[in-house]
């Protein structure tokens, strides 16, 4: 069986999560669902990213200690991925000893190697970010990566070799051009970052202590990149007695990461694998934003959203289906809670809900619910219809394969309106009432294959409709799995449900508009 380790960023708990930060872990679930449905061996990887000077401010802010802030704040996102059905394989958490021993020891690693040496550090430092920044990188004097001040800074540092990797990298860059994705931000790093030539990097800090303490000198701190990065390792058991995992699932497949992140990824984090003697990750991909109508989501704009409320009154399946779809794959996605409601009316319950139960109703009314087999008499527009859907299928799996997956969605969303669009030109009522037998026969059988087709379709997203379409149906388990999409011919004796449940109910745009805007407030 092929592996596919994938694997989230880890978070930092420095606040609720709002659907920006549910987005990365909603696309990698998906991701996940779709290589198991594919017969992958997968392994989904996420986490918290707990030390740092930003987190022991907000803890103490809170009137906290470190530990209980962190403790309290990863149960909390435990409890939202599990509402949200994320279905990870590990939760590593930076605090956790298996991670901070190996932290040390890695550390101690490179310095013993040469690739870390002691020095002094004066520069920019941005401390939400927990970056340092030169003047030229500045935006407007300002932090590049979240526009905030920055405070000059001066400290004894330990520091990382990057000039010595960065022709490697360079080199690996050339030699695998699909490494980073989307291509876009894969050019914007190399040309902003890696071709003006790599400056070494602090990789230590004295001015706090809520951190990996350096083994050799403990008034240290790790960097809370080099510490947070190698979760992707330690927790797959890196230099410990069973690293069973290591060996199965290293190199990570893929590394899923926001747009605001790919410089650690694909600049820092491969170089620190060099210098361990790693093989470096398969692919990272880096999405965009989720924003909002007025830029992005801050809670001084009052204009945050979070997943909980919206799943409570919508359901998961209609949260994760705006998100995967409105996102697209190199750019930004815009929420607004007029969109919100719109693809809610308009894709799931019109386009969806009502094929499905227009089909169930046309089955039980003409054929008592029943579906003998495939029909013995298939017109040219069946035939049509038949091989759309292949294309479908076809698309939808390179899209998928791609991670396009908003692009994946609108494929599917198209065999949904194609064969809406199937109904009216094959009219049954008229079949029926010339008593066509034969012909409405195949219309039904028809519009039952697509409709099982599309529930595989959804199902790495839409886990529940898929299931709930499936049942109405009375799809036999065999013909419920992704190797049988190929199928068009196999559906024999089928008995559709006779009291058929709505998918998604309409709702009242004005109202539900302003039910949303409330939750932002
Ligand atoms: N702790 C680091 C990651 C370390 S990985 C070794 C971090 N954490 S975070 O909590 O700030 O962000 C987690 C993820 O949420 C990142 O991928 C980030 O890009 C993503 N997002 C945060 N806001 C977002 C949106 N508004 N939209 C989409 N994704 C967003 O970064």
């Amino acid at each position: 069986m092929p592996k596919f380790y994938l694997t989230t960023p880890i978070y930092y708990p420095s606040g609720k999560f709002h659907i920006g930060t549910a987005y990365t872990t909603t696309l990698a679930d998906c991701i996940k669902k779709y290589k198991q449905a594919r017969g992958y061996d997968t392994y989904l990887l996420t986490g918290m990213d707990e030390h740092g000077q930003k987190i022991q401010q907000v803890a103490l802010n809170n009137g906290k200690t470190q530990q209980e802030h962190v403790d309290q704040m990863a149960e909390e996102a435990k409890k939202l991925w599990e509402l949200m059905e994320i279905d990870y394989d590990d939760f590593i958490r930076t605090t956790e000893e298996r991670h901070e021993k190996k932290v040390e020891e890695i550390f101690d690693r490179l310095m013993e190697q040469g690739d870390i040496y002691l020095s002094e550090y004066e520069g920019l430092y941005c401390m939400p970010c927990e970056t340092y920044f030169t003047p030229t990188q500045l935006v407007d004097g300002k932090c590049p990566d979240c526009g905030r001040e920055v405070k000059k800074m001066k400290e004894e540092s330990y520091f990382f070799n990057m000039k010595k990797y960065a022709d490697r990298l360079i080199q690996f860059y050339h030699d695998h051009p699909d490494f980073i994705l989307p291509e876009s931000r894969k050019n914007e790093l190399f040309n902003n970052f890696l071709k003006p030539g790599l400056e070494d990097l602090c990789v230590s800090r004295t001015s706090f202590d809520w951190g990996v303490k350096v083994r050799k000198d403990p008034k240290h701190v790790v960097y809370v990149w080099l510490d947070a990065l190698t979760n992707y390792i330690t927790a797959l058991g890196y230099l410990s007695e069973d690293d069973s995992l290591m060996k199965k699932y290293w190199p990570a497949d893929l590394h899923i990461v926001g747009k605001d992140i790919i410089r650690f990824h694909g600049i820092y984090w491969p170089i620190f694998l060099m210098a361990l003697g790693l093989e470096l990750p398969k692919q990272i991909y880096a999405h965009g934003f989720i924003m909002m109508k007025d830029g992005k989501m801050s809670k001084s704009k009052g204009n945050v959203i979070y997943p909980e409320p919206l799943i409570e009154r919508y359901g998961l399946d209609a949260f994760k289906y705006f998100l995967l779809r409105e996102m697209s794959y190199s750019q930004d996605g815009t929420f607004t809670p007029e969109s919100f409601i719109e693809r809610f009316n308009f894709d799931l319950c019109n386009d969806l809900g009502n094929l499905l139960n227009r089909t169930i109703g046309m089955i039980n009314k003409y054929f008592g619910g029943e579906i003998k087999k495939y029909p013995t008499k298939v017109s040219e527009i069946d035939k049509e219809l038949e091989q759309f859907a292949s294309g479908t299928i076809t698309q939808v799996e390179q899209y998928f394969d791609t991670y396009h997956i908003s692009n994946a969605i609108s494929e599917i969303w198209n065999l949904v309106s194609r064969t809406n669009k199937y109904i009216d030109e094959t009219a049954p009522w008229v079949l029926y009432k010339e008593e066509k037998t034969e012909e409405l026969q195949s219309v039904m059988y028809h519009l039952v294959e697509n409709l099982r087709k599309i529930a595989i379709l959804i199902k790495p997203f839409m886990v529940h409709t898929s299931q709930k379409i499936l049942d109405q149906l009375s799809i036999d388990e065999q013909l419920q799995t992704w190797d049988s999409l190929k199928d068009y011919d196999k559906i024999v004796d089928l008995k559709v449900t006779s009291k058929p449940e709505v998918l998604f109910a309409r709702l009242d745009m004005e109202k539900e508009v302003e039910e949303i805007k409330r939750m932002m407030k």
